[in-house]
C-alpha cells in the first residue's frame, strides 16, 4: 500500500513579519513527502479557485492546516478557502464524498500560554472547543478530525524555543502518516498527544 500523502495548507497573512510560523513552514517544507500549499501566496486577493484546490485535496490523505491562531480561529483566508473549496456535492451531501476518511488536523502557533486556554485562564475555553467550527466541518465532510497541535506562548519563544517548535512540527509530519487509525487515539483529547504518538511503535 502507498504511504499516506500529507498536504500542509499554510495560512499566514504577513509571512514577512512572522517569527514562528515562518520557521514552522521551513521545517514542514523540509519534511519528506509533504506537499506545501501557501494560501496567502497563492491567493493574495482571496480569489480562491475551487478546482485546483479540490484536485490538491484529492491527491492527499492527511490535511494539516498550519497557521497562527488569530482571534481564536484561523486567519481569514483559510475560512474563505473552506467556503469556496468544500462545495456541496464535492465535500458534503449525498455525492460529496471526496474528503471521506482523510485526517484533518490544525498545527498552530498561539501567542497566549497554554494556561490561558485552561478553565481558570484568560480565555477559559480550550483551543479544541474554540475550533469547533473546523471540527464540525470536518465531520460533515466525513473527514477524521484530530485535536489541534499547538505551540503556545509563541511570542515569548526565544531562538531555542522556536527551534524546538520546528522540531515538533517535523516530528508531527513524520509520525502522522505512520499512525494509521491510531491517529484518532492521539487526537481524542483537547490537544494532539505528540509525545504519545512518538512513543508508540508504529509500522514504518
Ligand atoms: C490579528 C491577530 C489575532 C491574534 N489572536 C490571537 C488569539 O486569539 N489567541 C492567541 O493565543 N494569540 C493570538 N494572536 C497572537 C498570534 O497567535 C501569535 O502572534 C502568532 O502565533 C505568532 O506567530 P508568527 O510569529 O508566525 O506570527 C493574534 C495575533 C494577531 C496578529
Amino acid at each position: 500500500m502507498n504511504a499516506p500523502r500529507v498536504l500542509v495548507v499554510f495560512a499566514h497573512p504577513s509571512l514577512e513579519r512572522s517569527r514562528v510560523c515562518a520557521r514552522l513552514l521551513e521545517a514542514a517544507s523540509a519534511a519528506p513527502g509533504v506537499t506545501i500549499h501557501d494560501l496567502y501566496e497563492r491567493y493574495p486577493h482571496f480569489g480562491v479557485d475551487p478546482e485546483p484546490e479540490q484536485a490538491l485535496l484529492d491527491a492527499h490523505d492527511i490535511l494539516v492546516f498550519l497557521h497562527p491562531v488569530h482571534w481564536y480561529s484561523a486567519p481569514a483566508l483559510l475560512k474563505q478557502w473552506i467556503d469556496v473549496t468544500l462545495e456541496h456535492g464535492w465535500a458534503y451531501g449525498a455525492e460529496g464524498t471526496h474528503l471521506r476518511g482523510k485526517l484533518w488536523i490544525h498545527a498552530v502557533s498561539a501567542g497566549a500560554p497554554a494556561s490561558a486556554y485552561g478553565p481558570n485562564g484568560l480565555n477559559r475555553i480550550p483551543l479544541r472547543a474554540l475550533f469547533a467550527p473546523f471540527e464540525a466541518t470536518a465531520r460533515l465532510c466525513g473527514a477524521r478530525y484530530l485535536a489541534p497541535f499547538a505551540i503556545f506562548g509563541a511570542n515569548s519563544l526565544n531562538a531555542a524555543g522556536i527551534d524546538a517548535a520546528a522540531a515538533d512540527i517535523d516530528a508531527l509530519l513524520r509520525v502522522l502518516p505512520r499512525l494509521g487509525d491510531r491517529a484518532l487515539e492521539f487526537g481524542a483529547a483537547d490537544e494532539f498527544d505528540l509525545a504519545g504518538a512518538l512513543a508508540t511503535q508504529v509500522e514504518a
